[in-house]
């Protein structure tokens, strides 16, 4: 960890757009907040509104994503001093860079002179130069040179950096935080670390990358891809043969930052569990007889990527507003496995069977989206199949509504 963002005002009180900060407080009433918090047995969702309301975002915005240790890329996105990728928390743009030192760095994407955004893509570069008046920072932040400034008084390059954000790194996911004083991630996620620890995650490479645009709350995005119950309904024909919803279950969390919801597989060890991702080598830690198991896991609030015996995904959450999002849907692979020619011809099957999942999907977020502004739309009671859900929304309540 290094570094910390001063300027980003929190609990200060202004107009609730996301570009600025609100005060925190409470915005659910005693009885909404009562349905959530109560005992999963007698819980319920949400409120519509914390999806809709645009005022609800802004508290989010400050309480969560300008707080709290954000996914924003993977390690091996980066493997080399000088290689960045340039992403937005928000409306911060970020450059993520590995420098010469070899760790990786969070810097502003936004240069000290006309804050011109300095770099976009990813790449691997030198000198981090503006395009709009050449200057140019190094590798961890310092500006380096600024062309034609000599006669401006006072103006020390030497006190010229590139405010930079705290940086973890856990199972070669990169979060980073806005916040000053986030705590350390990974001790609160020991005991998902033991669990996932056969599974090598943090020496996967991304393989392939699908994009789709997604004009919907951000949270059905993560609710759907916590729970198993809806196996029944739009994957009736898929992870319901494969991954049944009555076997899912949810690790007690004991309260940290994350959900572990497991599926285990119907089919025995020597069968796919998915026929289109069938011709993979198994990860090599896996138990044989635990290959068909799917693990879905969420670190709050965003990070979701799921587990099987043969690979991983990593579902990209960029949060534009409370009513848009850009999913990424990364398939993650051993080194080895992503450059055997063979894998790599089987890569439009499988980019195809993971674009056949979302797309059962999609119509299951489309659809309570469109519901969730409905005038008679209410709290709806959660399943116990739901339990992720309801482990997410303490921690939602925790962090927003106070
Ligand atoms: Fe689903």
């Amino acid at each position: 960890m290094s570094g910390h963002a001063p300027w980003i005002p929190i609990g200060s009180s202004g107009r609730s757009t996301p570009g600025t900060v609100v005060t925190a407080g409470p915005i659910l009433t005693a009885t909404e907040r009562d349905r959530v918090t109560t005992g999963l047995a007698h819980a319920s969702t949400l409120p519509p509104r914390a999806y809709t309301d645009p005022e609800v975002w802004a508290h989010e915005a400050t309480a969560i994503f300008r707080h709290d240790w954000m996914c924003v890329a993977r390690v091996d996105q980066v493997p080399r001093p000088g290689d960045y990728v340039a992403v937005d928390l928000l409306d911060q743009p970020v450059i993520v860079i590995r420098g010469d030192d070899g760790s990786i760095r969070a810097l502003s994407n936004v240069c000290l002179h006309r804050a011109m955004p300095l770099v976009s893509g990813a790449g691997s570069t030198r000198w981090i130069v503006c395009p709009y008046h050449r200057w140019s920072y190094a590798r961890d932040g310092a500006l380096h040179t600024a062309p034609l400034m000599d006669e401006a008084a006072d103006f020390d390059i030497e006190q010229c950096r590139l405010p930079q954000l705290a940086v973890e790194e856990w199972q070669g996911f990169v979060f980073v935080s806005m916040g000053a004083q986030a705590a350390p991630l990974a001790p609160r996620l020991e005991p998902l670390a033991e669990r996932l620890a056969p599974y090598g995650l943090a020496n996967l490479v991304i393989a392939d990358t699908i994009e789709f645009d997604s004009p919907w709350n951000w949270k059905l995005l993560v609710e759907n891809f916590m729970e198993a119950y809806h196996h029944i309904g739009p994957h009736r024909d898929t992870f319901q043969v494969s991954n049944p919803a009555t076997d899912s279950f949810v690790v007690d969390n004991e309260g940290g930052p994350w959900s572990l919801l497991y599926m285990p597989g119907a089919t025995g060890p020597d069968e796919p569990h998915d026929g289109s991702l069938s011709d993979l080598p198994p990860l090599s830690g896996v138990d044989p007889d635990r290959r068909a198991d799917l693990l879905a896991v969420c670190v709050y609030p965003t990070l979701l990527f799921a587990v099987t015996g043969t690979l991983a995904t990593w579902y990209e959450v960029v949060v534009h507003s409370h009513d848009r999002l850009t999913l990424r849907i990364h398939l993650l692979l051993e080194p080895e496995v992503a450059a055997d020619p063979g894998v790599a011809a089987a890569l439009p099957t499988i980019r195809e069977g993971l674009s056949w999942i979302h797309g059962e999907d999609i119509p299951v977020n489309e659809g309570p989206w469109r519901g969730l502004h409905a005038p008679l739309a209410a709290q709806g009671r959660l399943s116990p199949y739901e339990a992720a859900i309801w482990q997410f929304n303490q921690y939602w309540v925790a962090r927003v509504d106070r």
